[in-house]
């Protein structure tokens, strides 16, 4: 029998501030609707030197094994995905194992590709699990990222910061992944890139867009022939993409989210054989239905819209924003997942939630994480995002919490809160 790998469990680590979206409109002098309605957001993390990708990635890491009580010796791996990396050699991932003490027997790396990178990560674990490599270890990938663009700029609204921890194994309680099945799609596009030395990203915003939604396309099309091939969906009176029960996109805003369901569901009306609506108006129109995106995809984006983008965790963001509120409703049921990373590479997957979802994430505290921050002015955010990289301010990181201290000799050096 073939072997059930996946997601186990995960755990999720934000900064310790955030702002209030239309707060930040106000500022800038937009109309707060075009922040709230016209992307989707309601707070934004924001992040200060102390508070870098290590930090986060180490503090989600270290929740996720004291959370879900799991035994260090079975690690084998550990993967960061992550574009927001702290140094050209040294992975993040080797900062996580040290101060989290891990065995040095784990094989472990980070890899890059813009926020792709942590289903890269996912996916290597989970073949190298699927494949028997793995020999009975587990493995744990950490999408760590902090999403910045600079003050006053159009992408302002969409910066964020944080890290999901995910437990790779072959229990999984969360999600048991259909391995062999994905769809795949990469374009060389200069969408959004950052080069070597900058802090801030730069972007083509609306082309930006456009590539998401092609990739997303060619990548999902991908995953429908071969779910069509060993018959986890058909075309049948709903559309195939119809038959997921929810699906989880890519949200470096959340508004995307709906526009990328509007494409999926153009790809199912265009390739659709028998009647169906006849002109690209007609097709276009059935494909913006707001009870599909109510029913499939609204329910994941709790954490979004109070988080902002993640780059690599933000798809794994809205994973856990919907296993959260549903996990139990979901049981044994299948979804679809959508990862995006600019440059660029799309991935369509899919996979099975477990009947243990809810008891899981229940163990991550997602509310008390939320809850746990401490909202700031924008007089605070803009002082704060003016700070130079290499000096955090004292502060004592919060109890289970990692924070950068300082850098001596160009090592980072970093605290724990008792
Ligand atoms: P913009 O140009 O300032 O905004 O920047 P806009 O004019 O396009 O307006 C945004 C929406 O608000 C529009 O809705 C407006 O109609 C609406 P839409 O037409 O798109 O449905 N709107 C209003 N709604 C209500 N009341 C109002 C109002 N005014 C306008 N008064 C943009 C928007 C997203 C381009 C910008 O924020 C940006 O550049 N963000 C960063 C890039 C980005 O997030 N791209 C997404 C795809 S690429 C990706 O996902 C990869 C990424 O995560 C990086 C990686 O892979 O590493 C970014």
């Amino acid at each position: 029998m073939k072997k059930r790998v996946g997601i186990e469990a995960l755990a999720v680590a934000v900064p310790s501030r955030y702002v209030d979206i239309e707060d930040l409109a106000r500022a800038r002098g937009v109309d707060p609707a075009k922040f709230t309605a016209g992307l989707g957001a309601k707070e934004m993390a924001v992040t200060d030197p102390g508070e870098d990708t290590v930090s986060l990635a180490a503090t989600a890491a270290a929740r996720l094994i004291q959370q879900q009580g799991v035994d260090p010796s079975r690690i084998g791996m550990l993967v960061v995905g992550t574009e927001t990396g702290i140094d050209h050699s040294k992975p993040v991932a080797s900062h996580v194992q040290g101060l989290l003490k891990l065995p040095r027997t784990m094989r472990t790396y980070d890899t890059q590709h813009a926020c792709y990178g942590g289903t890269a990560g996912l996916m290597a674990a989970t073949e190298w699990i699927a494949s028997g490599a793995g020999a009975g270890k587990v493995a744990i990938v950490v999408c760590s990222d902090i999403a910045r663009y600079g003050l006053n700029t159009a992408g302002e609204p969409t910066q964020g910061g944080g890290a999901v921890a995910l437990l790779v194994s072959e229990q999984p309680d969360l999600l048991a992944l259909d391995v062999g099945l994905n769809g795949t799609c990469t374009m060389d596009v200069y969408d959004f890139w950052r080069p070597i030395g900058r802090r801030e990203a730069l972007v083509d915003g609306h082309y930006s867009i456009n590539c998401y939604l092609e990739a997303l396309s060619g990548a999902y099309r991908g995953w429908r022939e071969k779910a069509l091939e060993h018959g986890l969906v058909r075309w049948s009176g709903t559309l195939p993409g119809e038959q997921l029960a929810r699906i989880a996109y890519h949200v470096p805003f959340c508004k995307m989210a709906r526009k990328a369901h509007t494409q999926l569901r153009l790809c199912d009306l265009e390739d659709a054989v028998g009647p169906g609506p006849g002109t690209p108006e007609a097709r276009e129109e059935v494909a913006k239905s707001a009870a599909s995106y109510d029913a499939q995809v609204a329910s994941s984006l709790g954490l979004n819209s109070r988080i902002g983008n993640v780059y690599t965790a933000s798809l794994y963001l809205a994973l856990a924003g919907l296993l959260h509120r549903e996990g139990a409703q979901l049981a044994s049921q299948r979804i679809g997942l959508l990862s995006y990373g600019s440059g660029c590479m799309a991935e369509f997957f899919s996979g099975v939630v477990g009947e243990k979802a809810a008891e899981r994430m229940a163990r991550a505290d997602l509310d008390g994480v939320l809850a746990r921050r401490e909202r700031v002015s924008i007089e605070e955010y803009e002082r704060l995002m003016k700070l130079p990289s290499d000096a955090p301010e004292a502060k004592a990181p919060a109890p289970g919490a990692f924070r950068l201290a300082e850098i001596r000799d160009h090592k980072r050096l970093y605290v724990e809160g008792g």
